[in-house]
């Protein structure tokens, strides 16, 4: 994915999460994917990492880190502060020009998360497909704040402001460039990035992101999609953007629990089948879903993004 979005003026992550047991042969794949292009070589990897810090280990993340040396690794939803400086720490001394990027949701956390000395801090607004707060505000007035807010304090953490990015919602070129207009440097693609050729999720999966539109109706932020999933270590300020299918309305209207998994493991059985509203499979995705007409290249995406961007600001002679 990588190569084809920094071809294009982006960078691709490698999404961890919280289980790292596949990360080094996706790093080795990464590697070969690399070396057969013209890419110019680096003292990192092209390619940044993401992680879940509640859930993922450290302890071997590390000489993953040390070996492969990514441009960048991506932290979100720590169990605390302490525990993100000590991956922030950790990661600096195994990579030195690895770059520190966080993903906050609130104004505080991005006040909090200054004291670690970030690279890059992640705006990610309510509107964002998978997980993130549970309470929330979109980017539109969530990003502003956050912005001042880390201009302001930034002095007293030796002058170091973060890049700041938006992420939540952006799925074209008109919400790319809001959030050029709010104030951010960059902007993250999400769900939209499911419906490209490189996504590595299953047909059923693509279908109900292009099949889904309305997204204020159509997903909703909940813990039920994690529970029947068994991933159930998030904080209670987190849950998940997911679009409203079998499994959630059962859910509302009182089914229990123990029956709901038990139908979720009978669907996992049925492929393509077990996925879209009728069905029960949990489908992440940003209420910007409906926008996502079509399945395309990654870096296509990236690029026409990019230049609509262009053509949306220069109306307004920006
Ligand atoms: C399928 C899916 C999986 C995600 N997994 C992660 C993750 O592992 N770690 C993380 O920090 N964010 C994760 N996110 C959230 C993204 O980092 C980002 O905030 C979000 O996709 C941006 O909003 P958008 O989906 O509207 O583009 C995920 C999002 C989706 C849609």
């Amino acid at each position: 994915l990588d190569i084809f979005l920094r071809h294009t003026g982006g960078i691709g992550f490698i999404g961890a999460g919280t289980d790292v047991s596949e990360l080094e042969s996706h790093l080795q794949k990464a590697t070969t994917l690399l070396n057969s292009t013209s890419l110019p070589t680096s003292s990192t990897l092209p390619i940044g990492i993401g992680f879940i810090n509640w859930g993922a280990s450290l302890g071997a993340t590390d000489p993953l880190i040390q070996q492969y040396r990514p441009s960048a690794v991506w932290f979100f939803a720590p169990r605390s502060l302490a525990a993100l400086q000590t991956w922030t720490t950790e990661t600096r001394n195994a990579s030195p020009g690895t770059k520190i990027w966080v993903q906050i949701g609130s104004v505080e956390e991005a006040i909090n998360t200054l004291t670690i000395g970030p690279d890059v801090l992640v705006v990610q607004g309510t509107d964002a497909g998978g997980h993130g707060r549970t309470r929330g505000a979109g980017i539109v007035p969530l990003f502003p704040e956050v912005h001042d807010a880390v201009h302001t304090r930034g002095s007293e953490h030796g002058g170091k402001v973060p890049i700041l990015l938006a992420a939540g919602g952006i799925v074209e070129s008109r919400t790319a460039a809001s959030a050029l207009v709010l104030g951010a440097s960059g902007v993250v693609l999400g769900t939209r990035l499911l419906a490209s050729h490189e996504a590595n999720i299953s047909a059923g999966y693509q279908n109900t992101i292009l099949n889904t539109f309305d997204g204020g109706q159509t997903t909703v932020r909940t813990k039920v999609y994690d529970e029947l999933r068994g991933t159930t270590g998030w904080a209670e300020t987190h849950n998940a953007r997911g679009v409203i299918n079998k499994s959630y309305t059962d859910w509302e209207q009182g089914m229990e629990l123990e029956e709901n998994k038990a139908l979720y493991e009978k669907e996992m059985k049925k492929g393509d089948e077990g996925w879209g509203v009728g069905a029960r499979m949990t489908t992440y995705a940003g209420s910007g879903v409906g926008l996502i007409k079509t399945v395309m290249p990654a870096g296509e995406i990236v690029k026409s993004v990019r230049e609509g961007v262009g053509k949306v600001l220069s109306r307004f002679n920006l």
